[in-house]
C-alpha cells in the first residue's frame, strides 16, 4: 500500500518536471551565441559566473557584467502615485531592473569573468561584450524610461490615489501571483516592482525559435497562450481596472 502510494507521489513529480522542464534559454534570443552574430562561447556565461563575479553590480545572482556611472530619466505622470524622482543613478534602481538594462539600455558593457582561465583577450571582449547594436530596435530600451511601464519604484499600495486595487506586499510578491518584488541589492526587503517583476528571463515554454514567434519571457506564460492573453498579467496587479 505504502509502495503504491509512494509510486504515484513519484509519478505526478515526475509529470510536474516534465511540465516545467518546457522553459528554459534555448531556442529563445536570450540563448545569445545561438541567435546574435558575432557572439560564440558559453550562453550562461553572458549573464552569469559560477566564481567570482567580484564587485559586479548587481551581485545577485552571481551575476557576470559590470557597467557603471549610468542615470536613469524615470517614469513620471499626473496619476503615478510611487513616483521616485526625476531621475536615478543605477544604484539606485533595483537590482533586477539593473541587470536587465546592463544589456537593454544600448550602453556598452562587459564580463566580470570571462570563461576558461578568466583572463581578457581581444575576441572573448568582441564575443562577450555588449553594445547597443547587439540589439534590435524594440529591445534596446535606452537610459530614458518615460516611455517604459514604471520599474525601480516602491511597490506601496497605501500610495494609490486611483484605486488600482494594488494587491498587499506577501512575501516579497504581489498578493497571490508568482510576480516577485526585489530590493536595490540582495539585503534589501523586496519591496521594488523591477522588469523581473513581469519577466522571467529564461523562459520559452512552447516557442520554437526567436524568429518564429515573439518571445515576451513573461512570468505567467503558459505553453497554450503567448503570455499575457486576455492581459492576464495587468489585471493580476491592476485589479480593479478592468
Ligand atoms: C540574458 C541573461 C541570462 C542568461 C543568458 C541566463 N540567465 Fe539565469 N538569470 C538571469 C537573471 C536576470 C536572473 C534573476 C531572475 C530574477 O530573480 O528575477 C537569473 C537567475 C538565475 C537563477 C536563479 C533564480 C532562478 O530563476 O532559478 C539560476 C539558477 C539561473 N539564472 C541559471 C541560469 C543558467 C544555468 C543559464 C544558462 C543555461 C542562465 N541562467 C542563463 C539572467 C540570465
Ligand atoms: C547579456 C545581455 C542580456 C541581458 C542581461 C538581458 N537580455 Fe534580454 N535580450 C538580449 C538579446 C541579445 C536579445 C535579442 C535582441 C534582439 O532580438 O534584437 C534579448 C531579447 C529580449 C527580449 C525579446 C525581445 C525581442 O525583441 O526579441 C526580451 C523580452 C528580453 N530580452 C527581456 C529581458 C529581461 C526582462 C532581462 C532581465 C531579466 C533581460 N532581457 C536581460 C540580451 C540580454
Ligand atoms: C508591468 C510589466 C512589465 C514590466 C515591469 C516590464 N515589462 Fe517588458 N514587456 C511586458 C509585456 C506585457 C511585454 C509584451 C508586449 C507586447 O505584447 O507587445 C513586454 C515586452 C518587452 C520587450 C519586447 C519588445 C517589445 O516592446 O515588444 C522587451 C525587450 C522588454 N519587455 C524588456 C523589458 C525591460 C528591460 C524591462 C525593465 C526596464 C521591462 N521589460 C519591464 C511587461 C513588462
Ligand atoms: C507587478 C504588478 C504590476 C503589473 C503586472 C502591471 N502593473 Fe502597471 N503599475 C503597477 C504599479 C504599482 C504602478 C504605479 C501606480 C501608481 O503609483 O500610481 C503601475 C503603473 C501603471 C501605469 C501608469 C499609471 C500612472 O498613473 O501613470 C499604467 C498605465 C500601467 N501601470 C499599466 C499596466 C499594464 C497595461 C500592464 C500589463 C501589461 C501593467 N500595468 C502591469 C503595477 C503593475
Amino acid at each position: 500500500m505504502m509502495k503504491k502510494v509512494l509510486i504515484i507521489l513519484l509519478s505526478v513529480a515526475i509529470l510536474a518536471a516534465a511540465g516545467i522542464a518546457l522553459a528554459g534559454i534555448n531556442n529563445t534570443p536570450h540563448n545569445i551565441p545561438q541567435f546574435v552574430s558575432g557572439k560564440t562561447g558559453e550562453p550562461c556565461a553572458y549573464c552569469h559566473t559560477p566564481h567570482v563575479g567580484g564587485t559586479g553590480d548587481p551581485t545577485y545572482p552571481l551575476w557576470n557584467r559590470s557597467q557603471n556611472g549610468i542615470t536613469y530619466t524615470m517614469y513620471s505622470s499626473p496619476t503615478f502615485d510611487m513616483t521616485p524622482g526625476p531621475t536615478r543613478t543605477q544604484a539606485q534602481v533595483d537590482m533586477s531592473t539593473r541587470a536587465c538594462l546592463q544589456c537593454h539600455n544600448g550602453v556598452a558593457s562587459e564580463l566580470i569573468n570571462y570563461p576558461g582561465r578568466g583572463l581578457k583577450s581581444a575576441s572573448a571582449e568582441a564575443t562577450y561584450n555588449f553594445t547597443g547594436t547587439d540589439l534590435g530596435n524594440l529591445a534596446n530600451i535606452g537610459t530614458d524610461l518615460r516611455q517604459e511601464h514604471p520599474v525601480g519604484f516602491t511597490y506601496n499600495p497605501s500610495l494609490d490615489n486611483e484605486n488600482n486595487g494594488f494587491p498587499a506586499i506577501n512575501s516579497g510578491k504581489v498578493g497571490t501571483t508568482n510576480l516577485p518584488l526585489y530590493g536595490t541589492d540582495i539585503t534589501q526587503v523586496r519591496e521594488m516592482l523591477g522588469c523581473g517583476s513581469c519577466h522571467e528571463p529564461h523562459d520559452r515554454y512552447t516557442y520554437t525559435g526567436k524568429n518564429a514567434t515573439q518571445v515576451y519571457f513573461l512570468r505567467n506564460a503558459t505553453a497554450s497562450d503567448n503570455g499575457n492573453a486576455g492581459s492576464a498579467m495587468c489585471k493580476a496587479c491592476h485589479v480593479n481596472k478592468y
